[in-house]
């Protein structure tokens, strides 16, 4: 019917690699199957870490009873049909590999319920042999089964990771698919309890349900490269989420060029959409990387977003460490070991690094910001310095007036403030 299996020379084009070495990793390609055919609820349920079962129910599309036989067979897929395709891929899944990789090391029952259909077909597999197939009453779309992953492969079964380990990795894992699919409601139930439940809503409403308030909305496009970025700064760790096309991907030096732009007790989650020929998605087995067809234009427009501020600094009034406002009293308390600058604006004490604040200064100031770091960091205040106060008052008001006041160029944080309520708590005075 749609499922076919792909023909040797498309096969050989894709980036081969094991698909399936955990448990994680099945709930990903079943969860990925799951979004693929527009589920709108995913319910994942897992005992031991997923080492004993998963299993994933959706309420999508469902599989045609003539296909119910042929998604376990290998490069078997409905997503792709020639090598063209690959370079526009807008699926999760393409290569037409999990379930016949899953299938084989597992005891796997596969039911599905094609939407056209009255009735659904349930698939017994054992070590990727069907044992049994025959009709169910289900209501439409899919659940897939996975007991006792490796049992028969007893080396692989021993070195899996511990429960714990895969119960924490498959939760981080639904986190990334609902933070991209905040349409989607998603379960996640360990031992019978439940561990993540989240129902249909908008992608601010999904951000706040499972990280709370706070955040500042960062955006750019430019070329059809459009980019939005939520971020929450002075957090304990930096954190980031990077998803493009809605695929959550892990390039290390992506994740290090953000971090850098943002700082590093920064959470940020970062949506990043463009046409679909631009990005290669073909370039790791599990998917986990993939390879911008412009990369600086990329870079280039994610910089932009993320630092240059307009008028769509959106929640501004919960950031935590917003710059003052313009009018507040300043009030220069001094500087600590030639190092730091100790200021009072409005009700915050900020200590500046007085090395870090004069760069960021000096590196806005520049025309060309390209090789500008090092330019700035070169002319700006050193450590050990002595300052007098009317040039702490005048960095001040140049700090006032950056567009990131945050930041230094390479991204660490200028300064730390802290509330004048929370000293005077602690020595129990108010004033
Ligand atoms: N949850 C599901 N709902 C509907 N169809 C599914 C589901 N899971 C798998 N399929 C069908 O089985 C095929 C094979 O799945 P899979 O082995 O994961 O390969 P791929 O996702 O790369 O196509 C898919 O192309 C799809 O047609
Ligand atoms: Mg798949």
């Amino acid at each position: 019917m749609f499922v076919k299996v792909l023909p040797p020379e498309v096969v050989s084009k894709i980036s081969a690699g094991e698909v399936v070495e955990s448990p994680t990793d099945v709930v990903k390609e079943l969860v990925e199957n799951s979004l693929d055919a527009k589920a709108t609820e995913v319910v994942v349920e897992i005992s031991k870490g997923g080492k004993r079962y998963v299993k994933v129910r959706d309420n999508g599309t469902g599989i045609h009873p003539q296909d119910i036989e042929k998604v376990i067979l290998r490069n078997a897929t409905s997503k792709l049909e020639d090598e063209k395709q690959l370079y526009g891929i807008s699926s999760y899944g393409f290569r037409g590999e999990a379930l016949y990789a899953i299938s084989s090391v597992s005891l796997m029952r596969l039911k599905s319920r094609f939407f056209q259909e009255d009735t659904g077909y349930e698939l017994i597999c054992e070590a990727g042999n069907v044992r049994e197939k025959r009709e169910v009453g289900m209501s439409v779309g899919t659940s897939v089964e996975v007991h006792e992953l490796f049992f028969n492969m007893p080396a692989r079964r021993r070195f899996l990771r511990k429960a714990d380990t895969e119960k924490r990795g498959i939760k981080r894992l639904l986190l990334s698919y609902a933070l991209s699919n905040p349409g989607v409601g998603f379960t996640l139930i360990s031992e019978g309890r439940v561990l993540l439940e989240l129902k249909s809503e908008d992608y601010e409403e999904r951000i706040g349900s499972l990280f709370g308030e706070g955040f500042e909305l960062l955006e750019g496009e430019e070329s059809g490269i459009r980019v939005r970025a939520y971020v929450r700064r002075n957090e304990q760790k930096s954190e980031s989420f990077i998803f493009v096309n809605s695929r959550p991907v892990f390039n290390r030096n992506l994740k290090e060029f953000i971090r850098k732009l943002l700082g590093y007790k920064t959470l940020s989650i970062l949506y990043i959409e463009m046409p679909p020929f631009m990005v290669e998605q073909n370039v790791h087995p599990k998917k986990h990387e993939v390879r911008f067809v412009k990369e600086r234009k990329v870079l280039e427009v994610i910089r932009k977003a993320l630092t240059e501020k307009g008028d769509n600094l959106l929640y501004s009034d919960f950031l935590s460490q917003e710059p003052p406002r313009y009018g507040e009293e300043v009030e220069v308390v001094g500087q600590l070991m030639d190092a730091l600058v100790v200021v009072r604006i409005g009700e915050y004490l900020y200590f500046f690094d007085q090395h870090l604040l004069s760069e960021r200064i000096n590196y806005e100031r520049l025309p060309q910001r390209e090789e500008g770091a090092q330019i700035a960091c070169r002319s700006a205040i050193k450590k050990g310095e002595p300052l007098e106060t009317h040039q702490i008052l005048e960095m001040v008001k140049e700090w006032r007036k950056l567009r990131n006041p945050h930041v230094c160029p390479h991204g660490r944080p200028i300064y730390y403030r802290i509330h004048m309520s929370e000293i005077l708590s602690k020595i129990d005075r108010n004033l």
